[in-house]
């Protein structure tokens, strides 16, 4: 193992196949399979590079703490770790949208002035305090885990801050969404002291994946053009 390998942190769950083949296409392939591997820190075949895998909420810590010298990690857990990390490239997959959601029972839009006390379930409480407080909004916020549609549904909440993807959740559920807080992609992040202390092999390596990147968003352009 080259000592001057870069690490990079990879996050568990749905990212990990497009990580993987992203990384894969800039010529670093991982030793051993990253999913079902029960190993956390596994090398690139050639060598020059280590992946950790971690969870998604981690990931941020890693890489601000110089642990991994780069990593991808949805926009999400991005806005709500609050860290100071540089952002260079969006990679255009986990493509989905964080919205507030209420029950259809109730429709309508939110009326701001109507509120007197609501609670609103999330998994981001930093986004959602965020969110309402920029608004004037006074909520009270219920720190969930998962599974959050199910507040609203059982009276634990009026609303939730959630991730949307096709919104299959959310009709299942009879909720209807009531407002957009963010566009989520996955976002590679890079410690800033790593690019100024490996730029020799950091800025190669994102200028490559920005090129994997703008090959294959072009590759899908033309195909929707056919
Ligand atoms: C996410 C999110 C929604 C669902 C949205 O949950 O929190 O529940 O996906 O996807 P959809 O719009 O395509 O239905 P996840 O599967 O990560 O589980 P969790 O709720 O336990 O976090």
């Amino acid at each position: 193992m080259d000592k001057n390998a870069v690490t990079i942190a990879l996050p568990k769950g749905r990212l990990l196949p497009e990580c993987t083949r992203l990384f894969s296409l800039v010529g670093l392939r991982p030793a051993e399979d990253l999913d079902s591997s029960r190993k956390l820190l596994i090398p690139s075949e050639e060598g020059s590079a280590r992946f950790l895998v971690v969870r998604d909420k981690d990931l941020p810590t890693y890489v601000d703490y110089g642990a991994a010298d780069l990593g991808v990690v949805g926009r999400d857990v991005l806005m709500e770790a609050g860290r100071d990390l540089l952002e260079p490239l969006d990679l255009g997959f986990g493509r989905c949208r964080i919205v507030v959601a209420g029950l259809a029972s109730r429709g309508g839009r939110m009326d701001p002035g109507g509120w007197g006390h609501t609670r609103v379930a999330t998994k981001y409480p930093s986004i959602t305090a965020r969110h309402f407080a920029a608004r004037g909004q006074q909520v009270e916020i219920i720190p969930l885990y998962g599974s959050i549609e199910l507040a609203p549904v059982v009276g634990l909440a009026d609303r939730i801050v959630d991730l949307v993807s096709t919104g299959e959740t959310l009709r299942q559920n009879n909720l209807v969404e009531l407002e957009q807080v963010a566009e989520v992609t996955a976002r590679l992040v890079v410690n800033r002291a790593s690019l100024k202390i490996k730029a020799d092999r950091l800025v190669p390596l994102i200028e490559a994946l920005r090129g994997a990147v703008g090959a294959a968003s072009a590759s899908q352009s033309e195909g929707r053009a056919r």
